[in-house]
């Protein structure tokens, strides 16, 4: 059983600062940082790699074995780094952390299979103790207990700013139109899948981070876990 007490969700859509707020808490409160996204990243590289059409008939079968035989492992980014992510021993962190990559996500993302085996995956990784879950669906699906529910959002054009900036620290220079038009794309492609959408739970606290820096969206979390 999950204590619910120990479970913080912060979900959103992609780019409103769900990483960089959800490890900060995590290491303010001695929580673990969950990053459910890189599961279905990682994910979305084993179909891709594997060559599964997800359209062709016999498609079901063959995407049950993948999810039946894979091993995926998560581990703990550096200071300030994004979460390792491990396929098959193999580490698989760069890899996923493109925007093609991400929108190979979303589309997996979609497939009942997949939400059921790694919702299943990140309850388990719940249990274990105090974390910080960060999704689409935290809240709503994964952990509907959870005592704190944060959904955190921020305009399309500050997000794909955001994510621009995010990617040329990285090295890779791609146009801000292009970063705004999968924005728009994977929200609408998150927010309108019949399972498990990307919405704010009826519970959740809805906070606009457009106008707010991390260090202000962290203080009124951490403002709110210390008042209930
Ligand atoms: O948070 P992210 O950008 O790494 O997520 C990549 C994709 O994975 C996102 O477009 C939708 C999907 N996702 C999901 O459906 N449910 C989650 N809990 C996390 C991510």
């Amino acid at each position: 059983m999950v204590e619910k007490q120990n479970i913080i969700t912060i979900d959103g859509p992609s780019g409103a600062g769900k990483s960089t707020i959800s490890k900060l808490l995590a290491a303010r409160l001695y929580y673990t940082y969950l990053d459910t996204g890189a599961m279905y990243r990682v994910v979305g590289l084993m179909v891709k790699r594997t060559g599964l059409d997800l359209q062709a008939a016999n498609s079901r079968e063959k995407l049950v074995q993948l999810l039946d035989s894979f091993d995926l492992k998560l581990a703990p980014g550096l200071e300030n780094q994004e979460t390792r992510a491990f396929l098959n021993g193999e580490d698989v962190s760069e890899t996923i952390r493109t925007p093609e990559m991400a929108m190979v996500a979303s589309r997996v993302s979609a497939e009942p299979e997949v939400r059921t085996k790694l919702s299943d995956m990140q309850r388990v990784m719940g249990s274990k103790g105090a974390i910080v879950a960060e999704g689409r669906d935290m809240g709503t699906v994964v952990f509907p207990d959870a005592k704190y529910k944060f959904f955190l959002d921020a305009t399309p054009e500050e997000r794909a700013l955001r994510r621009q900036k995010q990617l040329l620290e990285k090295g890779q220079k791609v146009e801000y139109e292009e970063i705004l038009s999968q924005i728009r794309k994977r929200d609408q492609d998150d927010s309108s899948r019949s399972l498990a959408p990307l919405k704010p739970a009826a519970d959740a606290i809805v906070i606009d981070s457009s106008e707010m820096s991390i260090e202000e969206v962290v203080s009124f979390m951490l403002a709110v876990i210390e008042k209930r």
